[in-house]
């Protein structure tokens, strides 16, 4: 019966962020090797305790002077050899699979301490291990992808080696300074999964996370179309004037406006996002306030300075225009 609970315990539960509830073809894989992995182990240990039993129980001599011998080389030797020998074919011929063309869009991910740039559709390579992606559609802590297509990441770093997973989806794949890798990832299934930075990077590595939104492929090309285009903002809005004011726009590109900062994440659709400082708040006016007055309570060793020294209603200001970046 425990066994029992463990597995309902492992597969029952339906997560955004699970490898045994794959919904995409490379998490398909890891999950069947885990299955098919877990049930051979379980049945080769039942085997080898009733072994070590039933050797307690027999006099010795009593099935011959060669036993011994022939249970070394049958059970010892050639069953784990052959065993061993079927997982790795098996294992080899899964790999071209995942190594396999994408035929959908390329994505940049470049992992930096603690969220994600994102740009959409991008040109070559050249600027992913820089951490500025050429071209493309700038995002941020959110990335879509169309269902049914294989999609290629390319992934790189301007800091410290992190690791972006997405379990439901895919296995991990290392972010490291100087280079780009690929990924190319093929989901089966719409829905809304949580990713996580899997390399320890410092302070906030807990609360490096992202959302991945999978949709249908028009549903992709509609909101890529929309995260093109630029903020609509009018420079007499007064949460505008603060942000200006403050220097958010040292580090912060609200494209459409004067803001045009490299640091940190292009803020021009914020409020599109699900969530808020890399996947650590739920998007929310109240959650945005927060963030700008306490950063570092919010998330300890982010780059961005606390705001907490602004009166109460310019952070509301600020906040309530960041939530108009729809
Ligand atoms: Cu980035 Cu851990």
């Amino acid at each position: 019966p425990w066994l029992v609970a463990v597995c309902a315990g492992l597969s029952g539960c339906t997560s955004p962020q699970s490898a045994l509830d794959p919904a995409g073809v490379e998490a398909q894989s890891v999950a069947t090797l885990f299955w098919v992995m877990l049930v051979g182990a379980v049945l080769i240990w039942v085997a080898v305790i009733g072994l070590s039993v039933f050797a307690t129980k027999i006099r010795p001599g009593a099935y011959g002077e060669k036993a011994g011998l022939r249970l070394i080389i049958w059970g010892g030797c050639v069953f784990p050899v052959v065993v061993l020998t079927a997982l790795l074919v098996w294992g080899l011929q899964m790999m071209p699979v995942l190594r396999a063309e994408a035929n959908g869009p390329t994505i940049a991910v470049s992992a930096e301490r603690f969220w994600w740039r994102v740009a959409y559709d991008v040109e070559g390579e050249s600027g992913v291990a820089r951490s500025l992606p050429e071209g493309g559609v700038p995002s941020a802590n959110e990335i879509w992808l169309p269902v049914g297509q294989r999609s290629e990441f390319l992934i790189g770093s301007p800091d410290v080696i992190h690791s972006l997973w997405i379990p439901s989806i895919a296995g991990k794949m290392d972010a490291i300074p100087g280079r780009v890798n690929r990924l190319v990832v093929e989901p089966t299934k719409p829905g809304v999964y949580n990713g996580v930075c899997a390399e320890f990077c410092g302070d906030a590595h807990a609360q490096m996370a992202l959302r991945v939104v999978v949709v249908s492929p028009e549903e992709y090309d509609a909101y890529v179309a929309r995260q093109s285009e630029p903020a609509s903002v009018g420079a007499e809005d007064e949460g505008f004037r603060r942000f200006m004011e403050n220097g958010c726009d040292a580090c912060h590109t609200v494209r459409g406006t004067a803001a045009n900062g490299r640091v940190g994440p292009d803020l021009t659709h914020l409020a599109s996002r699900r969530t808020i400082a890399a996947g650590t708040l739920p998007m929310s006016p109240e959650n945005l306030a927060t963030f700008v007055g306490f950063t570092h309570r919010v998330k300890p060793g982010v780059q961005m300075p606390g705001y907490g020294m602004l009166a109460e209603d310019e952070i509301a200001a600020i906040a309530g225009w960041l939530e108009t970046l729809q």
